[in-house]
């Protein structure tokens, strides 16, 4: 007993019978094999064998047990038990695609289990498809059964079956055939055909075609006539279809085999279904050029479907009208005609009567003034406007118009942009608060224009460059505004100050030098030509800051120096400034104060600044 326990440790794969604990053997798988004969790649129906070999050693002579399970892409499809060392053999006679796969094979001894390595086997080759058909001829719509058959294969298989070359039918199976009822196209011979596919996954393999087989359809004799007839009480020559004239719409079926009950018939214009019924459809109704041209007659029995189409020709009895306007452009409550008219009609037809024009919407400021003429004062604001023109019940809208009426420019504003220097160019701009675009601004000199502005855009405006050389002549401008053949309001003349620029620069002193002692107030009178305001500033010599600026409304200003000293000494000039911006500069004057002599001199001295 002991023995039995070392051993038992010792051998981990060893096992003991516990079914017979008195006298238990030990035994142990030493391997699993599975082998295919004649081998993995075989052709369609050759016999494969598996062969499954366990190899198992004993302590004792006992025979044990083996259960065997043979799996195909994981999946068990055979099992056996049996008490012998015999390999298992496991036939797969006349193999088919269905039996490609991936093998292998468990072998288990009192519920200890071993497996072989997985085998695969692969079998090439389909059998023929074989189609047969329960009819040679059918009638039109008539059903037909068709059998495909893949001899001798097994597993999922797909059929599908062709007319004329195209699929019509495809039906999964889990046998080798498959039985579907067909209706073929049309009229005429059809060869049919089949063609199957065995799923293995994930592959799937493609039988060659079947053999073909010919059915001839014939014809139904039935037969649907659609005839459309002008029913109007006069009789015209020709068969001209008019707008307005009474058409008589027919379809019916001819040479009925049929009980009337099973046929349907549908008459139709364009998309719309007029009528329907068994043996004969009938319909009137008014030809209008504008409805679709189209009818169609439609049989249907069964799966059957015969058709008469017909398409007639409508002629129109007057055109649309179209609604025009003069003049071509109206201004506000100006006078204003419309005029409404048919470019073509059909006088032959029209017996007589007139075209009634009318205008939409009625009750407007424009009155009728005869056939399809309305006139008046056009609104201050934009209008739609349609007309329609009506005869024999017939009535036809013209496209909408819309009357914008213009607003005439307001009289044009004058003034400079900026400021204006004599001598300089500078702008003018001549603006209207009113006025439909575009707006043509011409710049007047006196009374003689000088350049002219078209202006298509917001805003309303345009912008002149101009030059004056007397800073009276700015007086002279004036614009004007026109947005109308007759009138070109004129602007107010050109009211601006034009800027003289500074000139002569003067700087004086007083009192004069000459006459000055210590202590005196000094007065450094700054003067130039030019328009005011002007800007002074005093500087001395050598000092970067000016003593003293300021701005005068006048051309001259004066700085007082109070209680002249020796301090005061030195050379002055002064600056001048307005709105031409050109700085003007003035020649400098010396001043001394000397306490002894308590005398001043005055002079130029560019040398000290230049
Ligand atoms: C396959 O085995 C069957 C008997 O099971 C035998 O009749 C047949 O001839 C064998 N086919 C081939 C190709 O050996
Ligand atoms: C249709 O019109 C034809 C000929 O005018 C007439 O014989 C037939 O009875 C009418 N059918 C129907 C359903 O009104
Ligand atoms: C006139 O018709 C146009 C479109 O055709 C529309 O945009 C406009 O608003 C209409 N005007 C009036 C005043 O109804
Ligand atoms: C505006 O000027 C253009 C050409 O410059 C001219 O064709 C048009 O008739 C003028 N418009 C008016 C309302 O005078
Ligand atoms: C010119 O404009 C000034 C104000 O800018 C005004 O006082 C003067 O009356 C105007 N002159 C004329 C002729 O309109
Ligand atoms: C100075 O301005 C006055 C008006 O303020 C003008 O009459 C005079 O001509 C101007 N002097 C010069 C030199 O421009």
């Amino acid at each position: 007993m002991s023995l039995f326990l070392l051993l038992a440790a010792a051998l981990t794969t060893c096992y003991f019978s516990p079914r017979r604990a008195a006298d238990a053997q030990m035994f142990m798988i030493r391997d699993v094999t599975l082998s295919i004969e004649p081998g993995g790649d075989v052709t369609r129906g050759t016999n494969v064998t598996l062969r499954c070999r366990a190899a198992v050693s004993s302590s004792g002579p006992e025979a044990l047990t083996r259960e065997y399970t043979v799996s195909k892409d994981g999946a068990a499809v055979y099992t056996k038990t049996s008490r012998g060392p015999e390999d298992l053999l496991y036939r797969l006679a006349d193999a088919r695609v269905a039996n490609s796969g991936r093998y292998s094979c468990k072998v288990a001894i009192e519920g200890r289990p071993a497996t072989s390595g997985a085998k695969k086997l692969t079998v090439t080759g389909l059998s023929d498809p074989v189609l047969r058909l329960n009819k040679g001829v059918v009638s039109e719509g008539e059903e037909l059964s068709a059998t495909c058959t893949a001899p001798g294969e097994a597993g999922s298989i797909f059929f599908s079956f062709y007319e004329d070359g195209a699929e019509v039918r495809e039906q999964q199976v889990a046998s080798d055939r498959a039985e579907v009822k067909l209706r073929l196209g049309g009229v005429g011979v059809r060869r049919l055909h089949c063609a199957y596919t065995v799923l293995v996954s994930p592959h799937a393999f493609k039988s060659s075609e079947s053999n073909g087989v010919t059915v001839s359809v014939k014809e139904l004799p039935i037969a649907v006539v659609l005839e459309i007839l002008p029913r109007t009480p006069k009789i015209y020559e020709g068969d001209e279809i008019y707008e307005g004239d009474e058409l008589f719409v027919s379809c019916s079926v001819h040479n009925a085999l049929l009980a009337f009950s099973s046929v349907h018939l549908y008459l139709s214009q364009g998309d719309k279904l007029l009528s329907r019924g068994h043996a004969t459809v009938n319909h009137s109704g008014v030809a209008l050029a504008e409805e679709p041209a189209d009818f169609e007659c439609r049989l249907e029995t069964g799966d059957v479907v015969k058709l008469d189409k017909k398409t007639i020709s409508v002629t129109e009895l007057f055109s649309a009208p179209t609604l025009t306007m003069s003049p071509a452009e109206v201004f506000q409550k100006e006078q204003l005609k419309l005029t409404c008219h048919s470019e073509s009609s059909a006088p032959e037809r029209l017996e007589g009567e007139e075209l009634v024009y009318s205008l939409d919407p009625p009750g407007g400021p424009l009155a009728p003034r005869g056939p399809g003429v309305f006139s008046g004062h056009a609104l201050p604001y934009d209008f739609n406007y349609t007309c329609s023109a009506r005869v024999k019940g017939i009535v036809k809208h013209s496209a909408a118009l819309s009357v914008r009426p213009k607003v005439s420019v307001s009289t044009p504003k004058i003034s400079v942009v900026g400021r204006a220097v004599l001598g300089r160019p500078f702008q003018i701009l001549c603006r209207s608060e009113v006025g439909s675009l575009p707006v043509n601004y011409t710049l007047l000199t006196g009374y003689d224009p000088l350049s002219s502005v078209s202006v298509e855009r917001p805003p309303r405006q345009a912008l002149f460059t101009a030059t004056v050389h007397k800073p009276e002549d700015i007086g002279k401008f004036m614009c004007e505004a026109q947005n109308r053949q007759r009138e070109a309001p004129l602007s107010k003349r050109l009211n601006a100050t034009v800027i003289v620029p500074l000139t002569h620069p003067l700087l004086t002193v007083i009192p004069p030098p000459a006459d000055v002692s210590e202590g005196d107030d000094l007065y450094l009178i700054c003067g130039v030509r030019g328009s005011p305001p002007v800007s002074f500033k005093w500087y001395r010599v050598g000092e970067r800051q000016p003593l003293h600026t300021t701005t005068s409304g006048q051309n001259h200003t004066e700085y007082r120096l109070p209680g002249l000293s020796r301090a005061h000494s030195g050379v002055y000039y002064c600056e001048a400034d307005n709105h031409a911006d050109n700085v003007v500069r003035s020649d400098s004057v010396t001043i001394e104060g000397e306490a002894t002599s308590g005398t001043l001199t005055s002079g130029t001295d560019p040398d000290l600044w230049d």
